[in-house]
């Protein structure tokens, strides 16, 4: 005899209202204006002076290689393909490189590594904190819950002087206890621009290493800065001075393959043997989410690196995007005195001094398209809108 009523079975009509990624909800609003001069700073993707995203011709040209050429498409296990690793290794760990307590493998894009890095982390110790200097970008705080490890947050950032709050950051972590995780962007931060100076991150590294933190890099943008290895000089210190160190890399912009999902997942620990143990770990989560990840893009990128000349064809394609990055930067900090720290900072985004209102007011009057936060990709303009936006963005920032 049942002794119990069961509630009402709960299904799919039951769930909750989802609050969508602001990201994402402003690309459909900005795809929905019908006028014709409307300017999209807002989506995270590269584009030249013409306002395209083109695929690089290194890519094209691997991408054609691998259809003449590969001859099966028979699964090649979570590691993905494990080549490609190897040939990251030189270009994100410089003198690391041959370091073997040090193994990667790929996943799919950025976002792929940063779940499997922090899946690790919560594995080893479900009871890390993750501190997060903030703003931070949006999609790191829902890939720390999805762990469930606790999230703490400091200020990173003061966005009226476009400057770092360094002695926030250093108490922050000076107040974290050993196992903790100091959540770090490699390089181009996301979405400040504004990134540690050399002197900032020696500091920081030695603060992580004494109280026995570990450090979980995201670097999604390495190239888009100052250079390859400029922009890896925070992984590479930290890799001096620390036996645990989770890297989450991605390829996405730097080969301009977004939507392909190429990265990896690198990890250090003080022996190779705990090395594998944790990779076995990793391998495990990644059969869990995906199984494996997919294969196109990396296979292009592996193409590229592999074959010299491709692969200096590809450092000069990265080179243009840089400098136009930086170019764009330059200008729109000479427009006024207020917007000069952008020429101060690096990688794709900037955040500008405008309240919320003022961001909509600029959407609803000039078609201009940007985060309610006030965050724009400075590539996001073309060479034509760009003294029309500069223009409107003085203009709201008042005399
Ligand atoms: C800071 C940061 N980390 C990670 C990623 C993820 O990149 P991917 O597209 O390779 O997943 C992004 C993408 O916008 C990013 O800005």
């Amino acid at each position: 005899m049942l002794t119990q009523t069961h509630a009402k079975a709960r299904g799919l009509a039951d769930l909750p209202p989802v609050t969508s990624d602001s990201l994402l909800t402003l690309i459909a609003l900005c795809d929905a204006d019908p006028r014709n001069n409307k300017i999209d700073v807002g989506v995270g993707v590269f584009r030249d002076g013409a306002g395209n995203t083109p695929i690089l011709k290194v890519i094209k040209e691997a991408e054609q290689r691998l259809v003449d050429t590969q001859i099966t498409k028979a699964y090649l296990g979570s590691a993905g393909d494990k080549r490609f690793a190897e040939l990251l290794r030189p270009i994100l760990l410089g003198h690391h490189a041959s370091d073997d307590r040090i193994t990667g493998l790929q996943t799919p894009g950025g976002c792929g590594a940063l779940r499997l890095g922090f899946e690790l982390i919560a594995t080893a110790n479900p009871g890390a904190r993750v501190l997060v200097g903030t703003p931070t970008w949006p999609n790191h705080p829902p890939i720390i819950r999805s762990v469930r490890l606790q999230q703490i947050d400091y200020p990173y950032y003061e966005r009226g002087q476009g400057i770092i709050r360094f002695e926030d950051m250093i108490a922050a972590l000076n107040d974290a206890e050993a196992g903790d995780v100091a959540l770090l962007h490699g390089c181009c931060h996301n979405p400040t621009g504004a990134d540690l100076s050399e002197d900032q991150w020696r500091e920081v590294v030695r603060i992580v290493s004494e109280r026995g933190l570990i450090p979980l890099i995201d670097i999604a943008y390495q190239g888009f800065g100052r250079g390859l290895d400029e922009d890896a000089f925070g992984v590479r210190l930290m890799l001096d001075a620390c036996d645990e160190v989770v890297i989450a890399q991605s390829c996405d912009k730097s080969f301009s393959v977004y939507r392909d999902r190429v990265g990896s997942l690198f990890v250090k620990t003080g022996s190779k043997e705990a090395t594998a143990t944790a990779m076995a770990h990793v391998h495990q989560r990644a059969r869990e989410m995906w199984s494996m990840p997919p294969d196109h893009g990396a296979a292009a990128v592996h193409i590229v690196l592999e074959d010299p000349e491709l692969r200096a064809r590809w450092l000069v394609e990265l080179a243009e995007m840089r400098d136009r990055i930086n170019s764009v930067r330059q200008r729109i900090a000479a427009a006024d005195p207020r917007l000069a720290y952008i020429g101060r900072q690096f990688g794709m985004f900037s955040m500008l001094p405008l309240s919320k209102e003022q961001v909509l007011k600029l959407r609803e009057d000039e078609a201009i398209y940007m985060a309610e936060s006030g965050r724009f990709n400075v590539v996001g303009l073309s060479d034509d809108q760009l003294d029309r936006f500069t223009a409107a963005v003085v203009g709201a920032l008042g005399a």
